[in-house]
């Protein structure tokens, strides 16, 4: 059964000064979540935005937040995360002890667990956890930046990735982050993604989204 390609801009790479117009443009495009990268500076050298970013854009919006931690130890900060409603909360395994404790936990506090894959994390090394959760980021990039360029071996991952999904007779979102441009995009669709992370290399133009560019990712995704 193919998956509807769903759409989540990393609203990390949105002006802030512009963003009532930005979520105007996602909600009469019927955008299906927005992605929100929490960086900490220790997992990736990197800061990001944070949870009370998150409540603004909860109180501002209807469309579910997509997140994705790239902190260590995010065991110790998922309450602050998965309380918005409808969230998916994604972690990176090697951040936590115990990440089948933390997926439970999150599930517990009602939020949709998803787990993020490093390029340099395989999919076999996360075999056991896949089947636990609702959403696998493939990161097309390091993480830590908007803006840089794909690594091309990791297309193979969401092949992979959708396969063994498909051997174990799960129908977890596969979602893809980094360097989701014009061009990778067909790619990244052929290879088994659903999810879109849609950021500088797509949707945003000067932290800006004109509606027009969003019928040309529904197409391109269809
Ligand atoms: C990497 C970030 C970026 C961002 C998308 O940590 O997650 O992937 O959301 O930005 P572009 O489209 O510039 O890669
Ligand atoms: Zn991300």
């Amino acid at each position: 059964m193919k998956q509807k390609i769903q759409i989540s801009p990393s609203m990390m790479c949105a002006d802030p000064f512009a963003l009532r117009e930005v979520l105007d443009t996602f909600e009469k495009g019927g955008i299906e979540w927005l992605h929100i990268d929490v960086m900490d500076g220790r997992y990736v050298p990197n800061f990001t935005l944070g949870p009370d970013y998150c409540r603004s854009l909860a109180a501002a919006t209807s469309i579910p937040l997509d997140i994705h931690l790239m902190v260590e130890e995010p065991d110790r900060h998922v309450e602050l995360f998965a309380k918005f409603p409808g969230a998916r909360v994604s972690f990176h395994p090697e951040t936590v002890r115990q990440p089948v404790r933390l997926i439970e936990r999150i599930r517990e506090l009602g939020a949709s667990p998803g787990i993020a894959l490093d390029p340099a994390m395989s999919v076999q090394a996360c075999s056991h956890l896949l089947p636990l959760v609702d959403q696998v980021v493939i990161m097309t990039v390091n993480p830590g930046y908007a803006g840089q360029k794909l690594l091309p071996f990791c297309l193979e991952k969401i092949t992979e990735c959708r396969a063994f999904l498909k051997s174990c007779g799960r129908h977890a979102d596969v979602q893809v982050d980094g360097n989701v441009s014009w061009e990778n995009i067909p790619r990244m669709v052929a290879a088994g993604a659903n999810i879109l992370v849609a950021g500088t290399s797509s949707l945003f133009v000067k932290g800006r989204v004109a509606a027009s560019e969003l019928a040309r990712m529904r197409e391109l995704g269809a």
